[in-house]
């Protein structure tokens, strides 16, 4: 990708992808981040740092926990936020997606947060905006998912101090997933010891190794002294045809249930950018142990987007 994510003076000024970003502004994300958490009781205040920024939400894909917590970062920041409902807006009357941006750009939109189901898509809108108008991907089909990619950065730092001497298991549909993509770039950008994907070998992206992980399709096999397990769910809406027996047979020879936990470190944790499938992907038990930070993800998630936005509108130090 050509880094149109950065302006002529070397700051970020679209987050479209963590591929090609350097490990210092990874790091301060992370650093922007801890500041608008409050260490003792780990609030949020509300801060004027966007005050007078527009923010639209277009999501062209169905999405909870991500076009929520970017509502509450953008709010937190005392920026206007407009959630843009693509289901009944006139892209379904004929009109062309540059002209839509365009129209809203008319509104005085300083930033776009975009999700869409095709790969690609923030990097064509991000293009075709006007030089002052910023966007952050939000999800685009199986390319990227940068801020989910930081706040799991984030809350691996909160529980684990240092990303040096970690050996990280990503394990599930890694074929379809965009978090996943995100996650080995971040990482590896941040200089974990290993990564690692387990997964079915039909759903195993061809020449993942080249992204220097290594691939198990044992699962007990690639859990061995793990300090971080990230699930992923079965992205069936990105399949094309059949590519798994069951999700019982699933379960069984990939499901994470406690047993198959105790290959990994003692104190390892558990992750899941969600939506989660019990009895899927993850055994419930799993899920509502103390083993597992899912729920902690989502709130670090708030701060994390709040960083990422204050940054790159400029309002922020990089
Ligand atoms: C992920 C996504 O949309 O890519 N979820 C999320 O943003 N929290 C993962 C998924 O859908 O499985």
């Amino acid at each position: 990708m050509p880094n149109i994510q950065f302006d002529a003076d070397g700051r970020l000024k679209h987050f479209i992808g963590i591929e090609g970003l350097p490990h210092h502004l990874l790091f301060k994300i992370l650093d922007t981040a801890q500041t608008f958490i409050n260490p003792v009781d780990h609030t949020i205040q509300k801060v004027p740092i966007l005050r007078g920024k527009t923010v639209f939400n277009l999501f062209f894909e169905p999405s909870t926990r991500t076009r929520t917590t970017f509502e509450l970062a953008a709010k937190r920041l005392s920026a206007d936020v407009v959630n843009f409902n693509m289901e009944s807006s006139s892209n379904k009357k004929g009109e062309s997606l540059t002209d839509l941006l365009h129209n809203l750009e008319a509104m005085y939109a300083d930033l776009f947060v975009v999700r869409h189901h095709q790969s690609g898509a923030a990097y064509f809108i991000a293009q075709h905006l006007s030089p002052q108008t910023r966007l952050i991907n939000a999800g685009d089909g199986q390319h990227e998912h940068p801020t989910q990619a930081m706040l799991d950065m984030y809350t691996i730092r909160h529980y684990k101090h240092d990303f040096v001497p970690l050996k990280v298991a990503i394990v599930g549909d890694i074929f379809h997933s965009r978090v996943a993509r995100s996650q080995i770039y971040a990482l590896s950008t941040l200089g974990v010891a290993e990564i690692r994907v387990i997964c079915p070998k039909t759903l195993s992206p061809v020449g993942i190794e080249s992204m220097g992980v290594k691939r198990y399709h044992d699962l007990t096999a690639g859990l061995k002294n793990v300090d971080v397990v990230i699930m992923l769910r079965l992205q069936y809406e990105r399949m094309t045809s059949a590519l798994l027996p069951s999700e019982c047979e699933y379960f069984r020879c990939y499901g994470l249930t406690h047993k198959a936990l105790e290959h990994a470190a003692k104190d390892a944790i558990v992750m899941h950018p969600g939506p989660i499938n019990r009895g899927v992907e993850i055994a419930s038990s799993v899920v509502d142990s103390p083993r597992a930070v899912i729920l902690q993800q989502v709130s670090f998630g708030i701060a994390v987007r709040m960083a990422v936005m204050a940054m790159i509108l400029g309002l922020y130090e990089q």
